[in-house]
C-alpha cells in the first residue's frame, strides 16, 4: 500500500476503530487453547474490541491463523488485517539454547542463524513478529528473567541483540521466512532491585547511558521494528509512562521510529504504580510517552475517547501510533497477503526438520561451560569397556527448554538418555534418577504441578549409591526446575535443590569420578558441586537436541566451547555481582586478611567463576601483549584518527584440538567520574590442533574508550590506559599506552 493511501486509510477511520488499533489482544480470548503469557481475568474485552483489536499476541499455527485472519478482517470495517505476535525466545518448535546459553557461546553468528530458523518456522505458522530480543543487561542472577538476557556485559548483549534483530527480520521482513524483531525491555528492566522480578530500578543517568541503554540501541541501529517497554520503574517513573526515556532518549536521540509497544497490561500497572489514578489518566501518560501499543490492558480503549473529546489528548497523537502500526503490517505485506507464510505444507516440511536440528544441537555444544576437568576425566573414551552410570532428575528429562518455549510435543526432544542410548560406544551406560527435582509440592504460573513424594527419597537414593558403588564413572544431571527460571522465577537461594545435593553427597561417598552437568537458568552456586565432582559442565537448557549434543561433549566428538556470560558467585549474597564493578576507594587484594578495605569479612571478593572464564579439553598458553600502531606506529599513543594494534600469542599446548575465545578488554586508568576496572571489547574464538599457535589481533579504537564524563558527554578523555588480551575477564595479560 502506498503511503497517500495508507494516509487516506487512517482519515477514513472512526475514532473508536483507530483506537481498538492500538489495543492488543491475547489469543486466549479467541481460542482457549492458546498460550497465556500473563494474567486474563483483570481483561474485560467486549466482542466489539475483540474484533476491532489491532492485534493478537501468543496464538500460533497456520490453519488457524488463515482462519482468524479471514474472520477478524471480515468483520472490520476496513478490513485491516491482523498483526500476530508470539515471544519466539529460544525457538519455534525446534529449541535452542535460552538465550543465556547464547550468551556464553560469545558466537553472535550462530545467534544469528538461531533467529534466521526460528524465525522460518514462526513464519510458517502464521507469526508476523517476535518478541525478541531481550537486551535487558543483568547483574543479579536472582532475577529469574536472566536466562532471557545474554548475560552482564553491554558490549556482548549489543553484538548478540544485533545479530539476533538480523536473524529474524533478513534484509526485509516482507520476504517468505522474516519476521519483524521487538526488542525489549525497554529500559533497564534487569537492574531489577533485589533480583526481584517488576521491582523498581533506581540507575544514575549515567550508568543508564553508559551501560544499560546500549545494547537496546544496537539492536535498533540493525533496524528493529518494534521496541516494547519495560514493566518497571526507572528513578520513579515507570517505563510506559515515561516520556523523557520513549520521546527524548528512544525516538529523539536514538533515532527509533518503528512500533513501541507496552508490556504485558503495563498501561494499568501505572494505577498501582500510583502514577495514574484510573484507566484514563494511565492512557494519557502512556499516549504523551509515545507508546503506540497497548499489550493486554483496555486503558487506551477505555480512556483516549474521552481524552480526547475534553482536548486533554490531541486525535494528532492517536492518529501517529495507528500510523506506525498500519506502517508496520504494510512493511509486512500483510494488506495485499493478510497470511503472509502462513503455510501448513511448510509446517511440516520445516519444523523439526534435520536442518534445524543440526544447527541447535551445534549452538548446544557452543554454550556448554566446561568448569571444572580434574584428571582430565573429560571426554570418555568409546573404546574402552568402563561402565558409566547416569543419574539424577535430567537424566531422562525433556522439559530441557527453559520456560519461554511451548513445544506443541515433547516426543521430539532428545533427553540426555536417549542421547546415551544412540550413541555408538563400547562403554556400558545404566541410568537411574537418584532423586526427585524438588523436595516439596509446588504448583507453577502454568498450572503445572510438581508433586514431592518424600517415601520416594530414600529409595532412588539407596538405588543411585548401590548402583554407584559398582560403575567406573557416574554421570550427574542436576540442576534447577525448569520454571525457577524466567518470568516471575526470582529467588533468593541460588543453590541446587537439597534433594538433589543430597544425591551428588551420597554418591561422591562411593564413587569419586563424578561428572556433575548443570541444567539451569542463571549463574548458581557451585561451590561444593565442585568440591564434590572431577567435572563440572553448565550446560543451560540446550533444546530439542539435548541429549545429542551431550553425547558429542562427552565422548569427545567436539570440545564445549561456551565461556561464562555472568559471573558465577560463591553465594547468592554476593549478588549484584559483575565482572566491571568501579574501583573503589579502599580496594581489595581478593584475600579475607585485610581490615579496612572493600569487600566482606567472611568471603573473599571473587567470583568462582569471573566472566569470560570457561575449559576447553585441551590447555592453551598466551603470549604477551605487543602493540603497535598509533600516532608513532610503536602502539604507545592512541589518538581518533589512529588506532593501534594490541596482539598475542595463542598456542595450543595440550594434545587434543580445542577452541578458545580469545577476549580483549580495555581499561582507563584515569577520568573524571569512577571507571570500570575493565570492560569487554573484542573476541575471536579460534580453534588450533595440539602444538599450533596463532597470532591474534585486535585494532584498538578511540572510541572503545568513550563513556559519559562529569559534563555528561560522551567522550574519551586522554590519559594512560590498557588493553587486556586474555581468556577471561581476571587476566592479568596487559599493555599499557596513552590516548591523546
Ligand atoms: C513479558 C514479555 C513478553 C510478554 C508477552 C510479558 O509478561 O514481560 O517479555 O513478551 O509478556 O508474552
Amino acid at each position: 500500500m502506498t503511503k497517500e493511501k495508507l494516509t487516506e486509510l487512517i482519515n477514513d477511520m472512526s475514532l473508536e476503530e483507530k483506537i481498538c488499533q492500538l489495543l492488543q489482544v491475547a489469543g486466549n480470548f479467541y481460542d482457549k487453547e492458546s498460550l497465556v503469557t500473563g494474567g486474563l481475568d483483570y481483561f474485560k474485552v467486549t466482542d466489539r474490541e475483540k474484533e476491532l483489536a489491532g492485534s493478537i499476541l501468543s496464538i500460533s499455527g497456520a490453519e488457524k491463523l488463515k482462519k482468524l485472519q479471514d474472520e477478524l478482517m471480515e468483520k472490520q470495517p476496513h478490513h485491516i488485517p491482523q498483526v500476530f505476535m508470539l515471544d519466539i525466545i529460544n525457538g519455534y518448535e525446534t529449541i535452542y539454547t535460552v538465550p543465556l546459553g547464547q550468551g556464553a557461546s560469545f558466537n553472535p553468528e550462530l545467534s544469528e542463524k538461531l533467529a534466521r530458523m526460528a524465525a522460518k518456522e514462526g513464519a510458517a505458522a502464521g507469526i508476523h513478529v517476535t518478541f525478541s530480543p531481550m537486551a535487558d543487561l543483568c547483574r543479579d542472577s536472582r532475577w529469574g528473567r536472566v536466562m532471557e538476557s545474554t548475560g552482564e556485559d553491554s558490549y556482548l548483549n549489543g553484538l548478540m541483540a544485533a545479530a539476533m534483530v538480523k536473524g529474524y527480520q533478513g534484509d526485509d521482513i516482507k520476504k517468505k521466512g522474516n519476521l519483524a524483531a521487538c526488542v525489549k525491555h525497554f529500559a533497564g528492566y534487569g537492574g531489577a532491585e533485589g533480583g526481584r522480578d517488576y521491582d523498581n530500578v533506581e540507575l544514575s543517568e549515567r550508568t543508564l547511558r553508559n551501560e544499560y541503554l546500549t545494547a537496546y540501541k544496537e539492536a535498533i541501529d540493525a533496524g528493529v521494528k518494534l521496541v516494547m517497554t519495560s514493566f518497571n520503574t526507572l528513578n520513579q517513573v515507570p517505563s510506559t509512562g515515561n516520556k523523557w526515556l520513549m520521546r527524548d532518549i528512544l525516538r529523539d536521540e536514538m533515532g527509533f521510529d518503528g512500533v513501541l509497544i507496552s508490556d504485558y497490561g503495563a498501561l494499568k500497572e501505572m494505577i498501582a504504580h500510583n502514577i495514574a489514578k484510573d484507566e484514563e489518566q494511565a492512557a494519557e501518560l502512556a499516549i504523551n510517552a509515545g507508546v503506540d501499543m497497548d499489550m493486554m490492558s483496555l486503558c487506551y480503549v477505555h480512556g483516549l475517547k474521552a481524552l480526547v473529546e475534553s482536548g486533554k489528548v490531541s486525535e494528532k497523537l492517536i492518529d501517529e501510533a495507528v500510523e506506525r502500526i498500519l506502517v508496520l503490517k504494510n512493511e509486512l505485506g500483510l494488506f495485499e497477503n493478510p497470511y503472509k507464510d502462513a503455510s501448513v505444507e511448510d509446517e511440516e516440511r520445516l519444523l523439526l526438520c534435520e536442518e534445524h536440528r543440526n544447527l541447535v544441537r551445534e549452538a548446544a555444544v557452543e554454550s556448554f561451560i566446561l568448569l571444572e576437568n580434574e584428571d582430565n576425566i573429560l571426554p570418555f573414551n568409546k573404546d574402552d569397556s568402563q561402565t558409566i552410570a547416569f543419574m539424577g532428575p535430567y537424566a531422562d528429562e525433556k522439559r530441557v527448554y527453559g520456560s519461554w518455549v511451548f513445544p506443541k510435543s515433547e516426543e521430539g526432544i532428545v533427553s540426555v538418555k536417549d542421547g546415551v542410548e544412540r550413541f555408538k560406544t563400547n562403554n556400558k551406560t545404566v541410568f537411574c534418577k537418584g532423586s526427585q527435582l524438588l523436595s516439596y509440592n509446588r504448583t507453577f504460573k502454568d498450572g503445572t504441578e510438581v508433586k514431592y513424594n518424600p517415601s520416594l527419597k530414600e529409595k532412588l537414593l539407596n538405588e543411585a549409591v548401590e548402583i554407584a558403588k559398582k560403575t567406573d564413572k557416574v554421570v550427574l544431571c542436576l540442576g534447577e526446575h525448569p520454571h525457577f527460571t524466567g518470568e516471575a522465577a526470582s529467588r533468593v537461594s541460588l543453590s541446587i535443590p537439597d534433594e538433589q545435593m543430597d544425591l551428588l553427597r551420597a554418591v561422591s561417598k562411593v564413587n569419586k569420578n563424578i561428572v556433575t552437568l548443570v541444567f539451569a537458568g542463571r549463574p548458581i552456586e557451585l561451590l561444593e558441586v565442585k568440591n564434590l565432582s572431577k567435572a563440572v559442565m553448565f550446560v543451560w537448557f540446550p533444546g530439542t537436541e539435548t541429549g545429542n549434543a551431550i553425547t558429542d561433549v562427552l565422548w569427545g566428538e567436539t570440545d564445549p566451547k561456551g565461556r561464562v556470560p555472568m559471573s558465577f558467585p560463591y553465594t547468592a549474597a554476593q549478588m549484584p555481582c559483575y565482572y566491571n564493578r568501579f574501583v573503589t576507594g579502599r580496594p581489595n587484594d581478593g584475600t579475607l586478611n585485610q581490615h579496612f578495605v572493600n569487600g566482606y569479612i567472611d568471603q573473599i571478593d571473587k567470583m568462582l567463576y569471573p566472566f569470560g572464564y570457561g575449559k576447553s579439553y585441551t590447555e592453551f598458553e598466551y603470549g604477551t601483549v605487543k602493540l603497535s600502531g598509533g600516532v608513532n606506529g610503536d602502539g604507545k599513543q592512541l589518538s581518533k584518527e589512529k588506532t593501534v594494534i594490541a596482539s598475542t600469542t595463542v598456542k595450543n599446548t595440550g594434545t587434543v584440538v580445542g577452541t578458545e575465545t580469545v577476549q580483549l578488554y580495555v581499561s582507563d586508568l584515569y577520568g573524571s567520574v569512577v571507571r570500570p576496572r575493565i570492560q569487554l571489547k573484542g573476541f575471536e574464538k579460534i580453534t588450533l590442533n595440539p602444538g599450533e599457535t596463532k597470532t591474534v589481533s585486535f585494532e584498538v579504537s578511540e572510541e572503545m574508550f568513550r563513556f559519559y564524563n562529569i559534563n555528561m558527554e560522551y567522550v574519551s578523555e586522554p590519559g594512560d590506559c590498557r588493553v587486556y588480551i586474555g581468556s577471561d575477564s581476571d587476566t592479568n595479560n596487559y599493555a599499557e599506552f596513552e590516548i591523546v
